[in-house]
């Protein structure tokens, strides 16, 4: 009796579940399609090698619905690698000195009309039931000059590598069948003078709406503090894409971070007219509302839903924050009425291992890495960002410069510039637009100040609430710089900051960029030979300043709101001061992976609000016994003592912003600092001679985000007394169980290893394709003897309507090799009914998963030139103007990647690693000749 009662309920929970779902389908889906794609290299310009792409009698642009190659719905791509996204075929790529510099020497992209070229394709079912809405599709971002097609059908281009854009195909849906999404991206070009990556290296969305629907980016939270309380103003865009002519309800609600109604608000509206949209503007009351802040980025969420008789037919979500922020031309910069400084970071977006294919755990990752350095601000050089980043940002308190790429007045800059802020302009933290960065052409002349102009007044259009910022690097006093609401000054040596000020002393003012030093992690003496540059804060060049010496100047300015360093990480590209072979940059305060140069403690000492005590450089010096060695100690205690082998080599005044320094005779055995504060002992630091390296050690960061799907692992190795070894340079090699690795890194700018050891796949085509006519329909199961000079080449002049009984078919192809390993496949397009394949004389059979794929035994292949015959009844036309396949198919060669490894760079390297779906655990396992091997579970 118990038991049916409790069916009962069951199934009458599970009703209520379901229904919940198929009422919150009526309203807006947001599905997430990143798995699951094809991907394959085109070409630049040999039309053959790019599928036959827009070379058609009609293409895509002659008729709709012509998408020609890849473009086509039924293209045959079954042979194409299968990937999820996000995707960066650059950081796949070896490294050569043909490649670009600023974009660190990949083989792809500029300069490789082979690997510019990337084509993606996935298929998705969409249900009979989503007929009446509207379906779309939405990318993040795709590096660049993406066309994208739908079933066919041509969709728009896409030329910036950094825009979201959004696609309406409900005119081109096959409702309760199967569709197919295609994305031509072209990385040929280069946008910026640094790594950029290529292909759809952001999310790719489903999305599904009611005709009446909140606009793409359609709302626009501001708000103003009065006393304790705050009111906020939504401004929602609804847009009609259908035939409804009545009223509609909009409901906005205010939700707390305890999810609790914080205010709320209706009225009804008449809906916008077919194609049109109509912009709502509320108000709302929210009482002692918790501020956004660094320490507390407290977050609000505003819910806008629109009711149409009565039933909610979209639901939006926005999250927002309550702040106010001021620039004051005397004082700096305010946030909630309280002046802080800004110390910031400039970055690029991509990261070791993985190039611009940032997991967003990885956003994450590196935010909090900054923040731990004591930085409390992000300046998006040079373009903007993906949304993980500014939702990292507002989760985790972090100030960002949201900044456009290119300058200019017409439809390709100022659309740009729309675009970014109406995507972004609900994030608290965003303080500053920047429309432009070093436009040498124009930053001191009067083009610059008129462009300036125009893009300023522009952006208040979008966003009174924010100003307008430029990065300038020459003709202080003048062009740009006399009109900018904010001044950008990159670099003290560029021009006399004070001297623009005295002139300008109406214009707040910020360091958009300073530092550019040289550094990397664990060097501490300078080889250009090996172009390595010591990791000691030293000025880079003549007109550069050091971050000590850079940090000083803004710290003791009020009326500079602060400063952003070139950079906070390393990254892809701009090896200055070297080229080839360096790979990355040199500036950052950490290295491409986040481990931290010395700076870090430089920064941490002056920048963060923990006792810091540093001693730089590691104590392993064997061979130099007797030699001087720089000594410098980071920290913020007032006083620091520093011992060699116990024996104190003097105590020292430590000055504001500054740091200390000793020369030390070089003896193994132990360096010791010892902190005062106030003439209390509370720190103490050593370094310490290592022995040799014994043990591999394998730790998960501690920036990483908790039970995420994606963990940063720190490989090291230690001594017999567990000490790290700070000179090592063993090569470790990695395997994985469930899970897998994404990208491995160790920070060295001089490292051409491999960021990914993937399996290598080609496609080898059919050739020489020739026929000759059967007698019989019964296919030959043995290979004939067929005469020589009977073979013509295939369906040429072929005469449909009287066809010989059967064909045989005979082509080549050529294998670079034929190794065991290597699986080869060939992936066969129907030209016949019934079909036999023979590869070198021997009888293939058709695989059990696809009766169109044939996987061939390396017994039977050879290394160069190949025969393959195909026997077949032919296929007969249904309609004259059927157009018939004579393509035979491809060969596909899989060549298994070498197992994963990686050299440790001056004691580490790391790898990123991801948890497989349904996997309670991954255990990831590191070996190395003469070392102790280890594993790490998680
Ligand atoms: C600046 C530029 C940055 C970077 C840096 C390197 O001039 O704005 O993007 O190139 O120099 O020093």
């Amino acid at each position: 009796m118990k038991i049916i009662f409790f069916k009962r309920i069951l199934l009458f929970l599970i009703f209520l579940i379901s229904g919940l779902a198929s009422a919150q389908k009526s309203e807006r889906e947001l599905i997430l399609i990143d798995k699951d794609w094809r991907f394959s290299f085109g070409h630049l310009y040999d039309t053959e090698k790019d599928f036959g792409h827009a070379a058609g009698y009609f293409s895509y642009l002659t008729k709709t619905g012509f998408g020609d190659g890849p473009a086509a719905k039924d293209f045959d791509d079954r042979a194409w690698r299968k990937l999820d996204l996000p995707h960066d075929w650059a950081v796949e790529q070896e490294f050569s000195e043909k490649g670009s510099f600023s974009h660190g020497f990949k083989t792809a992209g500029k300069g490789f009309p082979e690997k510019s070229i990337g084509w993606y394709r996935k298929k998705i079912n969409i249900p009979e039931t989503d007929n009446g809405k509207i379906i779309s599709l939405k990318f993040d971002g795709v590096f660049r000059n993406s066309k994208v097609f739908f079933n066919g059908y041509y969709l728009g281009t896409e030329q910036s590598g950094y825009n979201g854009f959004e696609y309406d195909v409900t005119a081109y849906v096959n409702y309760g069948g199967e569709n197919t999404i295609v994305v031509r991206a072209d990385a040929s070009m280069e946008e910026g003078w640094f790594y950029e990556g290529a292909g759809i290296y952001r999310h790719v969305y489903l999305q599904k709406t009611n005709p009446v629907h909140v606009a793409v980016n359609g709302t626009y939270v501001t708000s103003e503090l009065k006393n304790n309380d705050a009111d906020v103003i939504a401004d929602v865009t609804v847009e009609n894409k259908g035939n409804y002519k009545g009223s509609i309800e909009i409901i906005q609600t205010i939700f707390n971070a305890e999810n609790k109604q914080a205010a709320n608000f209706s009225e009804s509206i008449l809906a916008p007219e077919f194609y049109k949209t109509i912009t709502h503007s509320s108000k709302l009351y929210v009482e002692h509302p918790l501020l956004w802040s660094i320490e507390s980025p407290n977050l609000y969420r505003l819910v806008t839903q629109i009711k149409q008789n009565g039933k909610t037919i979209d639901s939006y979500e926005t999250t927002f924050g309550i702040r106010t922020i001021e620039f004051d031309p005397e004082k700096g910069f305010f946030l909630n009425g309280k002046p802080l400084k800004l110390k910031g970071t400039n970055n690029h977006q991509d990261h070791a291992g993985i190039g611009t294919a940032l997991p967003d755990d990885i956003q994450y990752y590196r935010i909090k890495k900054l923040k731990e350095m004591g930085s409390n601000a992000y300046r998006c050089s040079h373009h903007s960002p993906t949304p993980e980043l500014l939702k990292a940002c507002d989760e985790l308190g972090m100030l960002v410069i949201d900044e456009t790429r290119l300058m200019g007045i017409n439809d390709y800059h100022l659309n740009d510039l729309k675009r970014m802020m109406e995507r972004d302009r609900n994030h608290p933290s965003i303080f500053c637009w920047s429309v432009g960065n070093e436009e040498w052409n124009i930053e001191g002349n009067i083009v610059g100040e008129r462009i300036t102009n125009v893009m300023q007044n522009y952006a208040k259009n979008i966003d009174p609430t924010r100003p307008v910022t430029v990065g300038i690097s020459s003709g202080f006093k003048s062009g740009i710089s006399s009109v900018v609401e904010i001044m950008g000054y990159n670099y003290l040596g560029n021009g006399d900051i004070d001297a623009h000020r005295n002139q300008f002393k109406n214009q707040p003012g910020m360091g958009t960029e300073e530092g550019s030093t040289f550094a990397t992690r664990g060097i501490y003496f300078t080889d250009d030979a090996k172009h390595y540059q010591s990791a000691y804060d030293r000025k880079p060049r003549p007109t550069f300043y050091s971050i000590e010496e850079g940090w000083k100047f803004y710290a003791e300015r009020p009326y500079l709101a602060g400063m952003f360093i070139w950079t906070g990480f390393d990254y892809r590209g701009e090896p200055t001061p070297y080229g080839w072979p360096s790979v990355t940059s040199y500036f950052g305060m950490m290295d491409v992976c986040g481990f931290p140069k010395d700076n870090v403690f430089y920064l941490k000492s002056w920048w963060g609000n923990k006792p810091v005590l540093h001693i730089m450089p590691h104590w392993n010096w064997s061979g130099m016994e007797g030699r001087e060695i720089d000594v410098w100690v980071h920290s913020n205690c007032n006083e620091v003592e520093l011992f060699l082998n116990k024996k104190s080599l003097g105590k020292k005044k430590m000055e504001q912003n500054s740091h200390l320094e000793w020369k030390v005779n070089y003896m193994p055995g132990t360096l010791e600092a010892i902190g005062y504060k106030n003439g209390k002992k509370v720190l103490t630091e050593i370094q310490k001679t290592t022995e040799k390296a014994e043990n591999i050690k394998l730790s998960v960061d501690k920036e990483n985000v908790q039970n995420s799907k994606v963990t940063v692992v720190t490989v090291e190795v230690t001594d017999k007394n567990d000490l790290h070894v700070p000179t090592a340079s063993d090569e470790i090699t990695f395997s994985i169980k469930g899970g897998k690795i994404l990208g491995v890194g160790n920070g060295d700018p001089i490292s051409l290893e491999k960021d990914q050891f993937l399996d290598a796949l080609s496609l080898v085509q059919i050739t020489n394709f020739q026929e000759q006519k059967g007698t019989t329909v019964t296919l030959p199961q043995e290979l004939q003897n067929y005469p020589e000079n009977d073979w013509k080449t295939a369906f040429k002049d072929r005469d449909y309507k009287n066809q010989a009984s059967s064909y045989i078919y005979k082509g080549e192809f050529e294998l670079k090799n034929n190794l065991a390993s290597n699986i080869v496949s060939f992936f066969y397009k129907k030209i016949g009914v019934e079909t036999v394949v023979f590869i070198n004389g021997n009888k293939v059979n058709a695989s059990t998963e696809d009766p169109q794929k044939y996987i061939l035994d390396s017994a039977i292949l050879k290394e160069g030139k190949n025969t393959i015959h195909i026997a077949v009844t032919p296929l007969q036309k249904i309609k004259d103007w059927d157009v018939m396949n004579t393509n035979p198919g491809v060969i596909q060669v899989i060549t298994p990647a070498e197992p994963w490894k990686r050299k440790l760079f001056n004691g580490y390297a790391q790898i990123i690693i991801q948890k497989e779906e349904n996997v309670g655990e991954v255990v990831l396992f590191a070996s190395a000749k003469g070392l102790r091997a280890s594993s790490l579970k998680n």
